[in-house]
């Protein structure tokens, strides 16, 4: 379908897929993440007229055709790439399943295996999304939250601390969509002009039509 134009002159940056934390040489932490989510939405605001930095971790998914790919491992990587880009933007959609741990020290040669038991100490990640959106001169921020219980709850308390526009939560004890999976369902929070939490369902649908609708909802907050 040719693009409308709904995003036309609009920057986004959005991140995609897993970090991977390296252990060793030939070992790292990660987690399930397909990244298609990220990647759904990248295509979505290409076609709305957007310029488009995808920065993503290690997935199995073709580039999409016009987006600028900036290809990551780690969050600190993540990060840096994103310092490198988001002056411009005018969006930030934080959709990578970012590692919230990384080792305290990545171990410069193949660790060798000792006793029956070994420990690895591990250090909190920067959280991206908050970082972005705490910049002097921030872009909207959106985030993506995967619950198990209390998703609204969770969803507004992420919205306040990490100063997001939007909030995109899915409820992942429904196996059945989510990570991995081509379809999502996911419900919208946001504060609506004076604080009230607003929400808005968006029902079971492939991720390439729940895509849209959240650019939909993050064009109505732009201008
Ligand atoms: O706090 P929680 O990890 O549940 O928040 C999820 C949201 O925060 C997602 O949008 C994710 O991309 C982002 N995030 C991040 N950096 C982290 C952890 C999460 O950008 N280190």
């Amino acid at each position: 379908a040719p693009a409308n134009g709904l995003l036309t002159g609009k920057h986004l940056v959005i991140t995609a897929g897993p970090t991977r934390e390296p252990i060793d040489p030939v070992r790292y932490l990660s987690n399930h993440s397909s990244g298609k989510m990220g990647y759904a939405l990248a295509t979505q605001a290409k076609r709305l007229g957007a310029q488009v930095t995808l920065v993503s971790g290690p997935t199995q998914l073709a580039p999409p055709a016009g987006v600028k790919v900036i290809n990551v491992e780690s969050a600190q990587e993540m990060l840096a790439a994103i310092e490198s880009v988001i002056a411009t933007a005018d969006v930030f959609i934080g959709c990578a399943a970012v590692a919230d741990y990384r080792l305290a020290e990545v171990a410069g040669q193949k660790i060798k295996k000792q006793q029956d038991s070994m420990q690895l100490q591990l250090v909190r990640n920067p959280d991206i999304l908050a970082t972005v959106a705490s910049r002097v001169n921030p872009p909207l921020c959106v985030g993506f939250a995967a619950e198990t219980q209390n998703v609204a709850g969770y969803a507004e308390d992420k919205l306040k601390r990490k100063r997001l526009a939007l909030i995109a939560a899915n409820d992942v004890s429904d196996t059945s969509i989510g990570f991995n999976s081509d379809d999502n369902a996911m419900t919208l929070y946001w504060h609506d002009a004076d604080g009230q939490l607003c929400q808005r369902e968006l029902a079971r649908a492939g991720k390439a039509q729940i895509a849209e609708a959240i650019l939909r909802q993050v064009h109505s907050f732009l201008d």
